[in-house]
């Protein structure tokens, strides 16, 4: 069987790579040239996966790296893997989206099966993917098939990676979900079929909406438990002794990264043009805006005024040990932080260069230090006597 994956960043590459070792032939299409380039030099481009898999799969010819649409027609299964952001005005960008399918409705053979792995709001298959695909590929709807199958990768998770980690799957048609199915079970130990697209598509939702919603629930309590001088994190492992009922979500700048600041938007805009609102969402999104503000505040008042202050925001990127800097509030925290006219470095040697600027060392030449995403590299000793700011927790 010959695949094709669009889309070689953080979804798609593992997918790839994994779906190549169980024998499939695997082009990864991306429209990016310097991606392609570094991937068919055996060069990996993401954390999880080592130089050394992606030349396996070049050597062993079943993953072919390329920028080549044509590729297209010669395969038996399409998987969209392309990003869907938020545009300037905060509403969902399906442009990536809309033009990758419109590439391959072009190239569309018939019989072949599409599967869109890609985040996005419930009905977004049936009702805009599907008639794009008719249209640009002038075949019937039963000459091809559609599912949607929504990725759950968790970049550095070393327990839960692509084979382990059950996979929702559902189908325009019955005959589409087993199609896709038969397909992730050479590679994937646990598919789960949903009844309908719009069931997985609202699943995918509904989880990343769980996480933004209770990390952003527990930004807040940190907030009440420094005000009354208690370390939350001490509250934290002391209500997760609790073995049912609960589950821990931890402090911090705020949420960041492709999804958890994203995808429950993408769900939020559905509900309110449904008429039915969620506003859970709009406030825990409001929340977690407001935290890298929340902790300049914190510093000006360390520091009695930021003024010419010297500061070291230490870790940039939106969790720790990822060089991924999508969405990550640090970047607001930075901001902030030189609107109240404080000089600003920074320290992630993952990240290394960032709007123009670097990396700098870890020194004891600051005034305050902010530990904004402590990655397990970090040797806090550097910074000698320093006062840190800690956003993960402690008071
Ligand atoms: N990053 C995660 O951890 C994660 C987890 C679950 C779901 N998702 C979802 O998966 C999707 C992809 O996210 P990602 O993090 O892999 O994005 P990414 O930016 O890392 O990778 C997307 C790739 O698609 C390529 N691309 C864009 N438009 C294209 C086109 N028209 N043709 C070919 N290639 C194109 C880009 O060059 C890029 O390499 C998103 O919808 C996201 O919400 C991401």
């Amino acid at each position: 069987m010959q695949i094709t994956v669009v889309g070689q960043g953080y979804v798609g590459l593992p997918l790839a790579i994994a779906a190549s070792l169980a024998q499939y032939t695997v082009f990864g299409l991306d429209n990016n040239q310097e991606k392609i380039t570094a991937l068919s030099m055996g060069k990996s481009i993401i954390e999880d996966l080592s130089d050394k898999s992606i030349k396996q799969g070049i050597e062993s010819k079943c993953y072919l790296p390329t920028t080549d649409t044509l590729v297209i027609k010669d395969s038996d299964v399409v998987l969209i893997c392309v990003p869907t952001p938020l545009s300037e005005d905060h509403k969902p960008d399906l442009t990536a989206l809309i033009s990758a399918i419109t590439t391959v409705g072009r190239n569309l053979k018939a019989g072949t099966l599409v599967i869109v792995e890609s985040t996005i709001e419930p009905g977004t298959c049936r009702n805009k993917l599907l008639p794009i695909l008719i249209k640009e590929s002038g075949l019937t709807e039963s000459e091809f098939e559609l599912s949607y199958s929504p990725e759950r990768i968790d970049p550095t998770n070393k327990t839960w990676q692509i084979n382990n980690t059950p996979k929702l799957v559902a189908g325009l048609t019955e005959a589409a979900a087993n199609r896709a199915k038969d397909f992730y079970a050479k590679f994937i130990d646990s598919i789960i079929l949903c009844s309908t697209l719009e069931i997985a598509e609202t699943a995918k939702l509904l989880e990343n909406s769980f996480r933004l919603i209770n990390i952003s629930f527990v930004n807040e309590l940190s907030i009440y438990c420094q005000k009354i001088g208690i370390d939350i994190a001490e509250v934290i492992a002391a209500a997760a002794t609790k073995p049912y009922g609960f589950m821990p979500f931890y402090p911090s700048v705020g949420v960041g990264g492709h999804c958890i600041p994203v995808d429950p938007i993408y769900l939020a805009n559905a509900a309110k043009a449904a008429g039915a609102p969620i506003k859970f969402i709009e406030l825990a999104d409001v929340v977690n805006l407001n935290m890298p503000g929340y902790f300049v505040g914190r510093a000006e008042e360390k520091l009695a005024g930021l003024q010419n202050k010297k500061l070291l925001v230490i870790g940039l990127s939106y969790k720790p040990n990822v060089a991924d800097v999508r969405e990550s509030p640090v970047a607001a925290l930075i901001t902030g932080l030189k609107q109240k006219g404080a000089d600003v470095s920074w320290h992630d040697d993952l990240v290394k260069e960032w709007n123009g600027e670097k990396s700098v060392a870890l020194s004891d030449k600051y005034d305050l230090a902010i530990l904004a995403t402590p990655h397990d590299y970090l040797d806090l000793t550097k910074i000698g006597d320093v006062p840190v700011l800690n956003t993960r927790g402690s008071i």
